[in-house]
């Protein structure tokens, strides 16, 4: 039997209220302890919940000290849009919290994971097969802050001895929770779309590239490098998490292969500016020789599941 206790922050949200679900089947409902920001959440499967905010570093202390989680994934964030609307927030809440949830890892010799993303990177990165050690010159307020977490993240595993594992987390598409304020966002709108009005207006060019990966690909990498014995790795920054790149107009033409009647068009907004300073693709390399890690889903059988997903919960939504 396991004696894993989890702990999870910003557990409500896209990423969240999936990995929860998939840490109960492995460790047991109660093994695992769900937080959010919300009073009351609103995607999590039924389970033990508290309310944290991650900026209280004395209620999270509180709950570690119930808790004793063995494990913490740390999933409390603004992301990059609602990072740029909300700067100061967004780097007590991204950065702030980070350094509460290190503190309290150090105090119950919890094993961490925490997400980077590939908006650490900046225009000065090489964009195309993006290197795990490059230039890294983030110009949104969240990259900023997946930077200096990345920094924090290995000063206390120096410093300290603490076991964080990281991933640079591109962006994520699935369909049971909505994303919360990215800028790869428009690849999970433009399938509900679809399905919906049959049209999509695009807030990115038609050509603007960039990594994603279809939920089951991250959760199961989220997993497996939580799994790595730690002896086999050696990388101190999160890992760069590579699955597909596509632009918005590549994505189009595939649903329109399935939905013939479907339309798109394109107005950028201030999130263009954003993704013109992100990768196009990434170089994952030491995620590949030094945990094993393979994605499974490329753009046809991500694009069929979405729309399967998506109609699948319109269809119940109606009934
Ligand atoms: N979704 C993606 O495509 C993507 C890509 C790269 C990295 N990431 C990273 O993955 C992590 C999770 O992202 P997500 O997509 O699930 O985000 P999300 O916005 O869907 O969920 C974040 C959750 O954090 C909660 N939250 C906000 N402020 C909080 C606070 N002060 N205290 C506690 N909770 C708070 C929100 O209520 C929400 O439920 C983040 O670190 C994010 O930067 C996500």
């Amino acid at each position: 039997m396991s004696m894993e206790r989890i702990l999870l922050t910003g557990a409500d949200g896209q990423i969240g209220s999936e990995l929860t679900a998939r840490l109960r089947e492995r460790f047991g409902t109660d093994a695992v302890l769900a937080t959010d920001l919300r009073e009351k959440p609103e995607h999590l499967p039924e389970g033990p919940f508290a309310r944290l905010d991650v900026t209280d570093a004395a209620a999270m202390q509180r709950l570690f000290a119930q808790h004793r989680p063995t494990q913490v994934y740390h999933l409390a964030s603004l992301l990059s849009a609602t990072g740029e609307r909300k700067p100061q927030l967004a780097w007590d809440v991204n950065v702030g919290g980070l350094l509460n949830v290190l503190e309290c890892c150090r105090e119950h010799s919890s094993r961490l994971f925490w997400p980077s993303s590939i908006a650490v990177f900046g225009p000065g990165t090489p964009r195309d097969h993006t290197p795990q050690q490059t230039i890294i010159d983030p110009m949104t307020v969240y990259g900023i802050g997946k930077l200096a977490g990345e920094r924090w993240c290995a000063y206390y595993q120096t410093k300290h001895g603490l076991d964080i594992r990281g991933l640079r987390y591109p962006g994520l598409i699935s369909y049971a929770t909505p994303p919360g304020g990215g800028t790869t966002d428009y690849a999970v709108a433009i399938f509900f779309a679809a399905l919906r009005e049959g049209r999509y207006t695009c807030y990115l060019k038609p050509d603007t590239r960039m990594p994603m990966m279809y939920m089951e690909d991250a959760i199961r990498g989220t997993l497996e490098v939580m799994d790595a014995s730690r002896e086999a790795l050696s990388t101190m920054e999160a890992y760069n998490f590579g699955a597909i790149d596509f632009t918005p107009a590549e994505l189009a033409a595939r649903i329109r292969e399935r939905l013939p009647d479907f339309t798109i068009d394109y107005a950028p907004d201030e999130r263009q500016a954003i993704a013109d300073t992100w990768p196009r693709s990434i170089d994952d390399s030491a995620a590949r020789a030094e945990w094993g890690w393979r994605p499974q889903y490329g753009l046809e059988q991500l694009v069929d599941t979405m729309l399967a997903g998506v109609k699948a919960g319109l269809a119940e939504a109606e009934a």
